[in-house]
This record gives C-alpha cells, sequence and structure tokens, in this order.
C-alpha cells in the first residue's frame, strides 16, 4: 500500500482526512464502515500537512504520522494512504486536496469527502465553500447521540441551497480519541484496546507521546486540574481547589506529603456531581461495592468512584492519594494522616459557607486535627440522626480511632 498508481483508473474513491495524531481503531472503523456502506475502490486516508482548523496545536512531524497509518492499514483490502497533502506546502485545504484527486482521477470517477458532522454544520466557513459542495460527494459520521431529524434537515438544506451530495453513515461507531491516546502513552498506560498495535509500536519507539507528564508532575496537575474544571461547576471547582489551598497548608503543618494532599483535594469530589443512575451505573461497571447505606444514599459513592475515576481517567496510580480520596466522606478505622487532612480540608476550605462548626473546627485545626476531625464528624452524625439517618460504620470507625488519638 502506498503506491497509488490504481488512482488513474479509479471509478470510486471515499477521501478520509484528519491529523491521525495518532491513527487509532475510531478511524479504522469509520474507514471499514465507509467500504461497507458505499463500496468504493478505495478508502484513502489523508494526513494534513499543514491544516488550516488547528494552527495553534503542535502537530507530530507529519512523516511520522503518515508511517503510523501505513503501518496500521497494512495490507488491509480496500484501505489505503497518501502523501498528498503532507508533500505539499502551505495550509492543507480540502477544496485543494479534492481538486488534485480530480485531477489524478478518471473524470468519471465518484469522489467522497469522509467528514464528522460537527465539520459538516461548520463547511461553510472553509475556503471555498460553496465550490467544494459541488466537487465531490460527502459522506458524513453522526456524532454520538445525535439528532436524526436535525441532521437530515442540516444536509437537506446544503444540498438544496448549495446543490450539494451527502449521505450519512449509519454504521455504530467506536468513540476513541487521539488526544486520550497521547495522555495514556506519555503516562505509560496501555493503549493496545484503543490503535493498531503496529502504529502503537511505532509511536513507542520513535519516542513520539513520550515527551510530557511524568507521574504526579506540575505538568500532569495542571493537565488534571483544566480536565476536572471542565467536569465540575464552577461552584464545585472552587470548592475543589479551596481543598487543594487547605489541604496543602494542613501537609505542610503536620508535616504530610504536600504533593499528595495537593492531588488528593484536587481530584476528591471529581464524580460528586455525577446524576444518582450514573453512580450506580460506574460502580457496577467498575465493579466497586457498595452496601445498604451507601446504596440508599448513593452520593456516598463518590468518594469510591473519585478514587476509580482518578486511576482510570487522570492516570493517579498513588495508593495513598487514591485511600485519600476514597475515604474522603465517611473516614474509615485506620485514617491516615494524608486521609485525615483531606476529610479536615473539605470540612473547613476556605469558600465554605458557614454552618456548624465551621468555626469550631477552624479554630482547632492547626491546634489538633483530631479533635478538629471527631468535632466535624460527630456534628454530621448528629444532623444525619435528627434526619433518621443511620451513620455510616467507617464513620463511626473513624470517629473511635480519633478519640483515641487526641492528645
Ligand atoms: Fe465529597
Ligand atoms: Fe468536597
Amino acid at each position: 500500500m502506498g503506491n497509488n498508481d490504481y488512482l488513474e483508473r479509479c471509478t470510486s474513491l471515499a477521501i478520509l482526512g484528519g491529523t491521525f495524531d495518532p491513527i487509532h481503531n475510531g478511524h479504522l472503523a469509520i474507514g471499514e464502515a465507509v467500504l461497507h456502506q458505499f463500496k468504493p475502490e478505495r478508502v484513502l486516508f489523508v494526513p494534513a500537512g499543514n491544516p488550516p482548523h488547528k494552527p495553534d496545536k503542535p502537530i507530530t512531524q507529519a512523516q511520522h504520522r503518515y508511517q503510523m497509518i501505513l503501518h496500521s492499514i497494512g495490507n488491509t483490502p480496500g484501505l489505503d494512504t497518501t502523501r498528498l497533502e503532507i508533500d505539499r506546502t502551505g495550509i492543507s485545504y480540502t477544496i485543494d486536496t479534492i481538486k488534485s484527486f480530480k485531477k489524478i482521477c478518471p473524470p468519471n470517477c465518484i469522489i467522497y469527502f469522509v467528514l464528522g458532522q460537527d465539520a459538516l454544520q461548520a463547511i461553510l466557513t472553509w475556503k471555498d465553500a460553496t465550490d467544494l459542495l459541488k466537487l465531490c460527494q460527502f459522506i458524513t459520521i453522526p456524532r454520538p447521540g445525535y439528532n436524526p431529524e436535525l441532521l437530515q434537515a442540516q444536509v437537506k438544506e446544503l444540498e438544496k441551497t448549495y446543490g450539494a451530495t451527502i449521505h450519512i453513515l449509519t454504521s455504530p461507531l467506536l468513540e476513541v480519541s487521539s488526544t486520550h491516546i497521547r495522555k495514556s502513552i506519555a503516562s505509560g498506560k496501555p493503549v493496545s484496546a484503543l490503535m493498531p498495535h503496529e502504529a502503537e509500536t511505532y509511536a513507542r519507539k520513535h519516542g513520539l507521546y513520550n515527551a510530557v507528564m511524568p507521574d504526579l508532575s506540575q505538568e500532569h496537575f495542571q493537565w488534571v486540574k483544566s480536565c476536572i474544571k471542565n467536569r465540575l461547576t464552577p461552584k464545585r471547582f472552587k470548592h475543589s481547589m479551596g481543598v487543594v489551598i487547605e489541604a496543602e497548608k494542613l501537609a505542610i503543618h503536620y508535616g504530610a506529603d504536600i504533593n499528595k494532599a495537593r492531588w488528593a483535594g484536587l481530584l476528591h469530589d471529581c464524580t460528586k456531581e455525577y446524576g444518582a443512575d450514573k453512580k450506580r451505573v460506574l460502580c457496577e461497571q467498575w465493579g466497586i461495592e457498595i452496601d445498604e447505606i451507601v446504596e440508599s444514599h448513593i452520593d456516598l459513592a463518590h468518594g469510591l468512584l473519585g478514587a476509580e475515576s482518578a486511576k482510570r481517567h487522570f492516570y493517579v496510580t498513588d495508593e495513598e492519594i487514591l485511600q485519600a480520596i476514597r475515604f474522603h466522606i465517611l473516614g474509615h478505622k485506620n485514617i491516615t494522616l494524608l486521609d485525615k487532612i483531606i476529610v479536615l480540608a473539605d470540612f473547613i476550605e476556605p469558600y465554605r459557607e458557614d454552618y456548624y462548626p465551621l468555626k469550631e473546627m477552624r479554630s482547632l485545626a492547626y491546634v489538633d486535627i483530631n479533635k478538629a476531625l471527631s468535632l466535624g464528624l460527630s456534628a454530621m452524625r448528629d444532623i444525619d440522626a435528627a434526619r433518621g439517618k443511620k451513620l455510616h460504620y467507617w464513620s463511626e470507625d473513624a470517629i473511635t480511632t480519633l478519640k483515641g488519638q487526641i492528645l
């Protein structure tokens, strides 16, 4: 593959553009779905040389991206790639690419251009869009959870107004993200289920995505922080950052690991805002066992889920951090200094609105952490009891442990 001589005799061709940084199983699934549904002679992966839509983002050298595609498609019938865009200087505009293929292929060759639903919606902003829409046929890939009527209406509108021919890819597709793969490789996580083995081997051999994010580094922290900011409401994100600040201070005061305290603070509520159904489904999917009390107040599972999410989504493997996240709501019998710091920081972080016994806990926090915490957990127990809620035995155990450690 990679020798494109057949194009001169080709009767139908589907062009799949993108940065492919790196190519993954989602791309290959699209290629195969297009082959199956539209039966072009070839689906051609066309890696962008200098794409107009991502000018600020550094992308991996074109030569490497091309090689990964080449290694991935191997001899798969019907799939191929070309250096057409990467060998061209200047910005890679789709209209120029299509015109190039029109010149190479016979005049009766049907050319499809494959693009995502979001790209289709923005197509009128592309260079020479009105010409482009008449130049070839389009195959659009619906985004997950799309509204079929809405997409149909958009397609009809473009067809009616601009004389375009637009098809919709109907096969269910794999959701894989190149960004996720880059981060995973960078932090030493497996990606074999997400991309072809040949491309992974190539990427690792050439150290393509290794240059970032050593575990728990400042860079790793900043990346997770931006993810958490997107995931949480502004109020919950502010609270989480408040816990980071307070946890750092407490760690300095009590001689605990400051970095671990910051990490646990940042991630402690990362699943707090998932809905009740999502929490239940994830507990099952992730094999998290929950008892009757947690089952009846599923929000209590957000510590257990948070630790799992920290591991799965943010590549935190440090067991002390995960434990502090896991037990930040309920505490537990063998509560460690880091666990105590996170529970207490959660209670007293600087943005907390006043409640009983906030003032009392703040005045004890830097005097006797055990006293401050047992006061907080006991007050929580009393509030729950007044509401007819039973205290979780982990919290009962934590209170007993803390009282035994009060100086
Ligand atoms: Fe929480
Ligand atoms: Fe919290």
